[in-house]
């Protein structure tokens, strides 16, 4: 099963603010439906109840050390390693970890693929993508985008996979 990293990150890093996405960027928005349809999606409790109902026709695996947390529409596990073997489990192919910025840390050691939204701007965020080395991932494919009346900035769709490092 291959994990990948799906997230969208602003020019500092930025990738939420008030526990929201900070922009309304509609075809990423429709990329990332088309990518992730169907399949496995993991992510934090937080990412979980700020896109509430958003996500149809995924299959929606959510991490949170609460034992008393519980979403009708979602599985539920208490570490990383639980989730990802939950998707395996159940035959997936491809594993989208969808963040946040706590979960794509846990996933950054882990993924192959990161297919990376570079939004051009400055969104004020208050939650940030954690660093990662660059030259660990090499790209295979890039797709601009023009801000617009369904885009608030201009960005960049950037397919990356990790760089094999093996000797
Ligand atoms: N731009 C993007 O691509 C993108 C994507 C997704 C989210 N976001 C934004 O990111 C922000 C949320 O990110 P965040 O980092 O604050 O929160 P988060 O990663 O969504 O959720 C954090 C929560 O996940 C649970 N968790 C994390 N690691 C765990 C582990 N190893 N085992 C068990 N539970 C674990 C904990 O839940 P409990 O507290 O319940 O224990 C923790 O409080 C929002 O602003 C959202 O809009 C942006």
């Amino acid at each position: 099963m291959i994990i990948s990293i799906i997230a969208a990150v602003d020019e500092r890093g930025g990738i939420g603010r008030e526990n929201r996405l900070p922009w309304h960027l509609s075809d990423d928005l429709k990329h990332f439906r088309r990518l992730t349809m169907g399949h496995h999606v993991l992510m934090g409790r937080k990412t979980y109840q700020s896109s509430a109902g958003k996500m149809p026709g995924r299959k929606l695996i959510v991490l949170s050390r609460d034992p008393k947390f519980a979403a009708e529409d979602a599985h539920v596990v208490s570490s990383f390693d639980e989730g990802v073997e939950f998707a395996r489990t159940a035959g997936e192919q491809e594993l989208f970890v969808i963040g946040g910025a706590q979960v794509f840390a846990q996933a950054l050691p882990v993924a192959q693929r990161f297919y990376l939204t570079q939004v051009h701007a400055d969104a004020k965020a208050d939650v940030h993508f954690p660093t990662y080395d660059r030259a660990e991932w090499k790209e295979l494919e890039r797709n601009e985008f023009s801000a617009g009346p369904k885009n608030d900035h201009a960005f960049s769709i950037i397919h990356l996979e990790r760089v094999n490092t093996a000797p």
